[in-house]
């Protein structure tokens, strides 16, 4: 039986044609600043971010931390929405690495508004933690951002004189939902992070974008971390791959999302919540667990998150694997789920 996995984008493999340029990599150490491919990886990356200075890091963890480590600190405080990232996937490293204390922005499925999140901000005090941070993610749960609350939210950064920090895992997939440019949105906050390991298809690595003075701190965090890595032109090959071969492509990926979610929306026993980008959320009258495994049976692999389904497109899925889940879903036993 064919598996179809759709659990998420960080299951996608290098292709022949990425191994060969990993293979074909000049290397050099990048402790030392001197890997080339790293080197013009970083470069193609201030160009695309349209920040002075990129810095390869190991993942998304890493490049939300980082930040955190520099602009937040201990006690000061990050401004973020209950579904962020930092404050639900990345293990409290925020409270137990960097200290800075999350403060929840109300949101709208991860999207804050600029005057809630200006509500929110606490200025000295004697008995009060300091904000010093905002952060955004684009996109959050699939949704994209829209730009003009983005714009809106960096001017009330400034206004307070804060640091923002976009955590932009998937922001080539909001660039070509949105035909909004990843410098664009790079441009509403002081730093970017972006990953090349998700739907980009390169087996590791992010990117941290900002001012030379920010990613001179950031070289040293980096090493803390354990993140100082030798030949790593090695796999930055591959993300130099990734940027100049799977980013339009990522398009196919938003149209299997919507076929899928067609599907989904007309199974009676799905609810769908979320359908954007590359991602799906649905809930169910029936347990999750029940759903999974009856789509497990089916050669469909998924995930849940809290109580809803989540379904994640990539590069692994074809328009005819796409046919055939829309197929597949369709034939899923409503009496199966009833246990
Ligand atoms: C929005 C977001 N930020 C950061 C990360 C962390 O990336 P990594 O797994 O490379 O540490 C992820 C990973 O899924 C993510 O979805």
């Amino acid at each position: 039986m064919r598996i179809y996995d759709l659990r998420s984008d960080t299951f996608t493999k290098p292709t022949e044609a990425m191994r060969k340029a990993m293979y074909e990599a000049e290397v050099g150490d990048d402790v030392y600043g001197e890997d080339p491919t790293v080197n013009k990886l970083q470069e193609m990356a201030e160009e695309i971010t349209g920040k002075e200075k990129a810095l390869l890091i190991s993942s998304g963890c890493m490049g939300n931390l980082i930040p955190m480590m520099i602009k937040g600190g201990r006690g000061k405080e990050i401004l973020t929405s209950s579904c962020s990232h930092i404050v639900n996937h990345e293990i409290g490293a925020i409270a137990s690495i960097s200290g800075t204390l999350p403060v929840i922005v109300p949101s709208d499925k991860g999207i804050m508004k600029a005057d809630d999140v200006e509500a929110s901000i606490h200025g000295y005090s004697y008995d009060m933690s300091e904000t010093s941070m905002i952060e955004t993610e684009n996109t959050t749960s699939g949704i994209v951002y829209p730009i003009a609350e983005l714009r809106k939210i960096k001017e009330v950064s400034e206004r307070h004189g804060l640091w923002t920090h976009l955590d932009g895992a998937r922001i080539f997939n909001a660039s070509v939902e949105s035909g909004i440019s990843v410098r664009e949105y790079a441009a509403t906050a002081d730093d970017i992070t972006f990953c090349l390991s998700k739907g980009l298809g390169a087996p590791a690595f992010s990117i941290l974008a900002s001012d030379s003075d920010f990613i001179e701190k950031a070289k040293r965090c980096k090493k803390i971390l354990g993140g100082g890595m030798r030949q790593s032109g090695i796999i930055a090959a591959a993300g130099i791959y990734a940027l100049e071969n799977n980013i339009e492509r990522l398009k196919s990926d938003h149209e299997h999302r919507a076929a899928i979610s067609e599907a989904l929306a007309a199974a009676s026993w799905a609810d769908v919540e979320i359908s954007s980008t590359n991602m799906i959320f649905f809930s169910s009258a029936y347990p999750i667990d029940r759903i999974i495994s009856a789509m497990r049976k089916s050669g469909i692999l998924m995930l849940s998150e809290g109580r809803l389904g989540r379904i994640v497109l990539s590069l692994n899925i074809s328009d005819e694997d796409t046919d055939d889940i829309v197929s597949l879903i369709g034939t899923i036993d409503e009496g199966e789920l009833c246990g």
